[in-house]
C-alpha cells in the first residue's frame, strides 16, 4: 500500500468512527469490484478479489490475508454450528468463516445499514447467501439488536459456538459480557477478537489475563495490522471454560 493511500485512509477515519464507511465509496466500490472480477458462486475469488481491492485500490479494515488464516484456524477447530459476529464491514471476515466452516450458520451484527447492504452484495455474489446474515443493529442498542438476534436468528442459550469480535474497540469488553449474560455461550466456545492490539482494545485483553486458566484459555497471536507488514497488531483466541 502506498503512503497516498494509508493518507485517504487517516483522512477517512473521522467519517469511519460515525458511519462505519471511510467517506469515498470504497465500500460499494469492492462490491462492484467483486462482481465484475470473481465468477459467482466462487468464496475462494471472492476473497482474493477483496484482498486485492484492498491492496491495489483502496484500503479496506478487513481482517485481511495475513490475519484472516487465524481466523480460519479458529473456526475449523471449534467446528461451529453457529458463529456470532460483531462488526460486519463488507463481510470480508465472515465470507471466510462461512469458507472455514460450511455447515455453520454465520450471523453477524453491523451497526452500518449501508455496510451490510455492501456484505449482502458480496455473499450474494460468492454463493453463501443461505448461511450467512447481517443484522442491522449493535448490541449496546438496549435490548433491540439482542431480541432481533434471539427471536428472528436463533440465538439462545449456549448456542454460539464462535464469536468473532470485530467492531467498536472500545465495546469489546461490555458486549461480551452481555453475550455471557445473555448464556449464548458454552464451555468450549471460542471467542476471537482482532485488533487487539491496534487500534487496541487493553480492557479485553486484561480481562482475558486476569481470567487465564479459571474462565478462559488464552492464545495471543502476534500478527501485523491488514494489508501490510510494519505495524504489529494481535488477535487473540479465547476458548470459554464456564463460569
Ligand atoms: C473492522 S470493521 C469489521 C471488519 C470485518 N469483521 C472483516 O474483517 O471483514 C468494523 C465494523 O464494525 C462496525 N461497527 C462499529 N461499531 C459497531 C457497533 N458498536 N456495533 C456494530 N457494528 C459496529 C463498523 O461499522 C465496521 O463496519
Amino acid at each position: 500500500m502506498t503512503l497516498r493511500s494509508w493518507a485517504r485512509l487517516a483522512l477517512g477515519m473521522p467519517s469511519f468512527v460515525r458511519t462505519g464507511q471511510i467517506g469515498d465509496g470504497r465500500e460499494a466500490a469492492c462490491a462492484a469490484f467483486v462482481e465484475a472480477t470473481a465468477p459467482p458462486g466462487d468464496i475462494d475469488a471472492a476473497l482474493t478479489a477483496i484482498d486485492t481491492f484492498a491492496r491495489r485500490e483502496a484500503m479496506l479494515v478487513n481482517i485481511g490475508d495475513e490475519k484472516g488464516p487465524l481466523l480460519d484456524a479458529a473456526v475449523r477447530r471449534a467446528a461451529p454450528r453457529l458463529v456470532l459476529e460483531l462488526g460486519t464491514y463488507c463481510g470480508y471476515s465472515a465470507l471466510r468463516i462461512a469458507r472455514a466452516a460450511p455447515a455453520a450458520r454465520v450471523v453477524s451484527v453491523e451497526f452500518s445499514a449501508a455496510n451490510a447492504d455492501v456484505a449482502r452484495r458480496i455473499w450474494s455474489h460468492a454463493g453463501v447467501a443461505g448461511s450467512v446474515t447481517c443484522v442491522v443493529g449493535t448490541i449496546g442498542d438496549g435490548g433491540r439488536t439482542l431480541a432481533a438476534l434471539a427471536d428472528d436468528h436463533g440465538v439462545t442459550a449456549g448456542s454460539v459456538d464462535v464469536l468473532f469480535i470485530d467492531h467498536d474497540k472500545n465495546a469489546y469488553l461490555s458486549d461480551l459480557r452481555t453475550i455471557l449474560d445473555r448464556g449464548w455461550l458454552h464451555p468450549g466456545s471460542v471467542v476471537v477478537a482482532d485488533n487487539v492490539r491496534l487500534p487496541g482494545a487493553p480492557g479485553y485483553r486484561a480481562y482475558m489475563r486476569r481470567h487465564e486458566g479459571t474462565r478462559w484459555r488464552t492464545v495471543e497471536h502476534k500478527t501485523h495490522v491488514e494489508y501490510q507488514s510494519v505495524l504489529p497488531d494481535l488477535v487473540l483466541e479465547s476458548e470459554y471454560l464456564g463460569s
